[in-house]
C-alpha cells in the first residue's frame, strides 16, 4: 500500500476539477492505495463529493489552514471550516508556504497539532534546499524542522511526513535513490524515536508517473507527494495504481 498524494496548489477551478475527475475516474483501478488530492479551498468539497458521485476512492484534502478555532484572521481557514466541507487531511509546512508566505516552523507546530486534534491528516513537510545540501546541512535542517514542527505532537496516528528537497520541487530534478534512501531512513529514525512506532514519510519532489516505481521501491519510501503530475488525470491515475 502506498500513499498518493496530489498536490493541485493553485490551480483547477470547479469545472476543471470535474473534467478531471470525468477523466480520471475511466482511468483508476481499485487498489489498496491511499488517493488523497489537496485542492484549492474552492474545491475541496468537489474532491470530497467523487466517492458517492463517481465511486472513486479519494481522500479530500486543503493545503492550509489556520491555527485557531475562530476569530479575527482575514483571509484564513480554520479546522472545523475544512471540516464542514469533508476535507480529510492537510499540507502543512509546504516549502512555498515557508519561503512566500513567511510561514515559521513554530507556527507550522501549531498547524500540525490544530489539525492531528481535529482528526485530519495533517501531511507535514520538510526539505533541505539546494545551499543547504551543498553545505552539508541536509541533515541538520530536517532534525530541526522536525524537532520544531511536531514540538510537543504526541499522536501520530493521523500524521504523515512528505521529505520534499527544495531543489527538486517543480524542476524535473528528482533526487537520487541514495539521497532518498538516506533521509528516509533519518526522518524514519527521529520520529519513531519521538512517537514510538513507524510514521509514513513520503517523498515529493518532481515525482511522476514514469519514475514513480524506482521511487516507491525505495527502502522507507510509503507514497510521493505530487506536484505537477497530479494535476494531468492520466499521469496521476496512473501513480494510484501503482501496484509492486
Ligand atoms: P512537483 O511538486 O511534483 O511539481 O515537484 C511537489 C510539491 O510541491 O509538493
Amino acid at each position: 500500500m502506498k500513499i498518493i498524494a496530489g498536490n493541485w496548489k493553485m490551480n483547477k477551478t470547479k469545472e476543471d476539477a470535474k473534467a478531471f475527475f470525468e477523466e480520471y475516474k475511466a482511468l483508476v483501478k481499485q487498489t489498496d492505495n491511499k488517493v488523497i488530492v489537496c485542492a484549492p479551498f474552492t474545491v475541496v468539497k468537489t474532491v470530497a463529493k467523487q466517492k458517492k458521485k463517481n465511486d472513486i476512492n479519494v481522500i479530500a484534502g486543503a493545503q492550509n489552514v489556520h491555527p485557531a478555532k475562530n476569530g479575527a484572521f482575514t483571509g484564513e481557514i480554520s479546522v472545523d471550516m475544512l471540516k464542514s466541507m469533508d476535507c480529510g487531511a492537510v499540507i502543512i509546512g509546504h516549502s512555498e508556504r515557508r519561503t512566500m508566505f513567511l510561514e515559521t516552523d513554530e507556527f507550522i507546530n501549531e498547524k500540525v497539532k490544530a489539525t492531528i486534534d481535529a482528526g485530519m491528516i495533517a501531511i507535514f513537510c520538510i526539505g533541505e534546499t539546494l545551499e543547504e545540501r551543498e553545505h552539508n546541512q541536509t541533515f541538520e535542517v530536517l532534525m530541526t524542522q522536525i524537532n520544531k514542527g511536531l514540538n510537543g505532537v504526541t499522536n501520530s496516528e493521523n500524521l504523515y511526513v512528505a521529505y520534499e528537497p527544495v531543489w527538486a520541487i517543480g524542476t524535473g530534478k528528482v533526487a537520487t535513490t541514495e539521497q532518498i534512501q538516506e533521509t528516509h531512513a533519518f526522518i524514519k529514525e527521529l520520529v519513531t524515536k519521538q512517537f514510538g512506532v513507524d510514521v509514513p514519510v513520503l517523498y515529493g519532489g518532481s515525482a511522476n508517473e514514469q519514475n514513480c516505481s524506482e521511487i516507491f521501491a525505495i527502502q522507507g519510501v510509503d507514497g510521493a507527494l505530487i506536484g505537477g503530475a497530479s494535476l494531468v488525470a492520466s499521469k496521476f491515475a496512473a501513480m494510484a495504481n501503482y501496484q509492486a
